[in-house]
């Protein structure tokens, strides 16, 4: 299945590839609006390499950590279950969709790239399910009121890791990347490993695609015990 509305910027070297719904191989539960598997490897010119770079369509990806948290969330569904969770940096919105399937009262997903709000919703749809999109999140807001706080691979940002230390005591987060895989310990604690692969696939080292679930100590979170 196509959406229409979902396209590649026109100067990516990618703009000739098509955007497709797809199964997940981790969660059979999930579908998304991502790029086919066939999309163009060869390697490309300064330019339109300059141009990925620039800005570059994360959501058209889904990727290892937010597949791991996906598969995480929908094998706990308690964890958010009647919670306020934000899938931050959400890119297709894979965390947030498996967030709201598992039963959360409310889902928003933040992402900073227009595109990606635009396939969150298109996934949303795609999946059933309701979710909200925003732009930003301001890291000094005194208002934060969410319970659950996803993020998957967004820590390539040093900003983003900050952040989310920062908000640790306070909120109960679900937190993985490829490439950092150790986070403070007296903040966070691993509670589940996968062997994933971003789709479609990018041909990462095996490294990048062991992925480590960590949650936050927060003290007063009234979830359930994890069971991983
Ligand atoms: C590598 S993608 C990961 C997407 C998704 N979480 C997943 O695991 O498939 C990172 C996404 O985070 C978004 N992002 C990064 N920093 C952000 C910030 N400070 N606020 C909102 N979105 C952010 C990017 O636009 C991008 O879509």
């Amino acid at each position: 299945m196509r959406n229409a509305a979902l396209a590649i910027r026109n100067d990516s070297v990618l703009k000739e590839t098509k955007i497709v719904a797809r199964p997940l191989p981790l969660c059979s539960e999930i579908n998304l609006f991502l790029l086919e598997e066939d999309y163009p490897k060869e390697p490309v010119s300064r330019f339109e390499f300059n141009a990925n770079i620039a800005s570059p369509p994360y959501w058209a990806f889904c990727w290892a950590s937010g597949q791991a948290l996906a598969r995480f969330i929908l094998d706990n569904r308690a964890l958010v279950q009647d919670k306020k969770v934000l899938d931050f940096g959400a890119g297709s919105g894979v965390a947030g969709i498996a967030a709201a399937k598992a039963g959360a009262c409310t889902v928003v997903a933040c992402d900073i790239d227009p595109e990606a709000r635009k396939a969150i919703q298109a996934n949303a749809d795609l999946n059933q399910v309701t979710i909200t999109t925003l732009e930003e999140i301001i890291f000094s807001d005194q208002d934060f009121d969410f319970d659950v706080v996803i993020a998957g691979d967004v820590c390539y940002d040093q900003k983003n890791i900050s952040w989310l230390s920062s908000l640790a005591l306070q909120c109960f987060i679900l937190l993985a990347d490829s490439r950092v895989k150790r986070f403070p310990e007296d903040l966070f604690t691993p509670v589940a490993r996968f062997k994933v692969k971003t789709v479609p696939d990018i041909y990462e080292s095996e490294e990048f695609n062991d992925i480590i679930i960590y949650n936050s100590h927060v003290k007063d979170y009234s979830g359930p015990a994890l069971s991983r």
